[in-house]
């Protein structure tokens, strides 16, 4: 049974109803944790840079009916106070089209976005009298990570964490559910193929954990006092390969494949060229982060925030199992 309603708290509730906005509100991961704070009663605000210049306030068509939208731009800084303005709350869930695929000539970069943009956001935060920030980082965030994403991660952690306004981050492992762009695509392929194509040997390790719960999770932080000031790794009940997950996605679906692995070495050689497009649709870069393996304690987040998360087979059934009328291939 899943535990929906917010966790047992010890310290006060610090906002009843808070106009939280949403920076990636728009996003698979954001659209999660604006609709879990819609749910719970508080006031949502979506901001997006997809939205035309001039739309200004209030509720628009478009995006993420029926919120609030409002434009911000985080690689336009000028526009991001007056975006927060009356804002209590901001979740910062962003990530570059495309991510992990960076088109450097398009500005999409983990450190244009992910980094630079979010120390723009946190920068107007404090100039708007935000109270409470939530940032969704990654599992390996470090200053001196082997990677450049997890650096990038890192230094917009460290501008949350020095903005002196109450935070939580968050570092998920990887989070799966309806609109996820990684298992779908998988899933897609099966819907027409006898296999299922996957990039390196299938052995990296995740801790699964179900969409709507990091939408929870990120609310619980915003509404009790447990998780201010801290930083923690996010993961679900189980730890186990891409492989696995792979094939328990199948079995929930009823279709019987093949998983077919491409060595990651002949990958990142065979993608190389394709770095010089402007918008590339793959690169060595983009299949070293789909192959790396994302562990994580949770020991430090049950404690802060506790709450049931939903194993894997119980949240893959939640929207994959087959309907009576609809029989899988
Ligand atoms: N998915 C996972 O498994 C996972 C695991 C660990 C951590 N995370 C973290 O969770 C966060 C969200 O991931 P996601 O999977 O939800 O990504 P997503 O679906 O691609 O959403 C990214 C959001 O970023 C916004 N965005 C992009 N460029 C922007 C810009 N220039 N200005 C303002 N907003 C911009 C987009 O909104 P508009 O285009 O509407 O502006 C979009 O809503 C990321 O930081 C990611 O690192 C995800």
């Amino acid at each position: 049974m899943t535990n929906s309603g917010s966790p047992v708290d010890s310290g006060p509730v610090p906002l009843p109803r808070m106009t939280v906005a949403v920076a990636g509100g728009t996003g698979f991961v954001g659209g999660a944790i604006a609709r879990e704070l819609a749910r719970r009663g508080h006031r949502v605000v979506v901001l997006s840079h997809r939205l035309p210049a001039r739309s200004g306030e209030g509720p628009s068509e478009g995006l993420v009916q029926p919120f609030e939208q409002r434009r911000a731009d985080i690689t336009q800084p000028h526009g991001l106070e007056a975006a927060l303005a009356g804002v209590d709350a901001l979740a910062i869930s962003l990530a570059f089209r495309n991510s992990p695929i960076e088109a450097p000539r398009r500005g999409r970069t983990f450190e244009r976005v992910d980094a630079d943009g979010t120390v723009a956001l946190v920068s107007a935060a404090g100039a708007a009298g935000v109270r409470r920030l939530v940032y969704m980082s990654g599992a390996g965030a470090a200053a001196d990570a082997p990677r450049h994403w997890f650096r990038a991660k890192w230094r917009a952690e460290e501008a949350v964490r020095a903005s002196g306004i109450p935070y939580t981050i968050f570092r998920p492992s990887w989070i799966y559910g309806p609109g996820d762009r990684s298992l779908n695509r998988f899933l897609g392929f099966a819907r027409w193929l006898p296999f299922v194509p996957q990039i390196g040997n299938g052995r990296q390790l995740v801790a699964p954990v179900f969409v709507d719960d990091m939408g929870r999770l990120v609310a619980d932080a915003l509404e009790v006092s447990g998780a201010t000031d801290a930083t923690l790794e996010v993961g679900g009940p189980e730890t186990l390969t891409m492989d696995a997950v792979v094939r328990e996605a199948l079995r929930i679906q009823g279709r019987r494949r093949l998983i077919l692995h491409a060595p990651a070495g002949l990958m990142k050689l065979l993608t190389r060229p394709l770095t010089l497009l402007p918008s590339p649709p793959m690169t060595p870069d983009a299949i070293d982060f789909v192959v790396q393996s994302a562990q994580v304690d949770t020991g430090p987040l049950s404690a802060a925030l506790p709450r049931h998360l939903m194993p894997l087979a119980e949240g893959l059934a939640s929207y994959l199992a087959p309907t009576r009328r609809g029989s899988p291939g």
